[in-house]
């Protein structure tokens, strides 16, 4: 058993667990290492390919190191028409970033989402698992100075 096996407590083979698999994993490392997709393919049998396509594309795993706060602000339609750019706009302004990027203390995450289930109040964004609704440009600094 693999050293990343190991430290994620891997019981099971089936690959229909990759994707639990991956949420576990990225809680414990931080991010979707080259090492770690690669000990995770080897521990359940597929290639890295098939664990880096899933890695990359939910939105909720990342290959990179994210921050200890990630901002996903909704891009989908009902929020763009309930002016989702400001929001986008005032966010960026508020911590120096766009989406995509990551503050150099790494206080912050930033980045774009589709919908997050949230559409009666939007425009809406997660900030980790905190679902924050009926946004304005006036709200965003109280709501980003309450994180640590
Ligand atoms: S469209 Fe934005 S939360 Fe659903």
């Amino acid at each position: 058993m693999s050293r990343i096996s190991k430290r994620i407590s891997i019981q099971s083979k089936d690959k229909g667990d990759l994707l639990v698999l991956l949420e576990e994993a990225q809680s414990k490392f931080g991010c979707l290492s080259q090492e770690v997709m690669s000990e995770l393919a080897e521990s359940v049998g597929i290639s890295l390919s098939e664990v880096y396509g899933a890695a990359t594309f939910y939105a909720f795993l990342s290959t990179k190191t994210q921050g200890r706060n990630v901002i996903r602000i909704c891009k989908s339609l009902p929020c763009f028409l309930k002016n989702s750019e400001l929001i986008i706009e005032s966010v960026g302004r508020e911590i120096g970033i766009r989406p995509g990027e990551t503050t150099p203390d790494g206080k912050f995450t930033f980045q774009l989402t589709n919908c997050i289930g949230a559409c009666d109040k939007a425009p809406a964004m997660l900030i980790n698992n905190e679902v924050h609704g009926d946004l304005t440009s006036e709200k965003i600094s109280a709501i980003l100075k309450a994180c640590e």
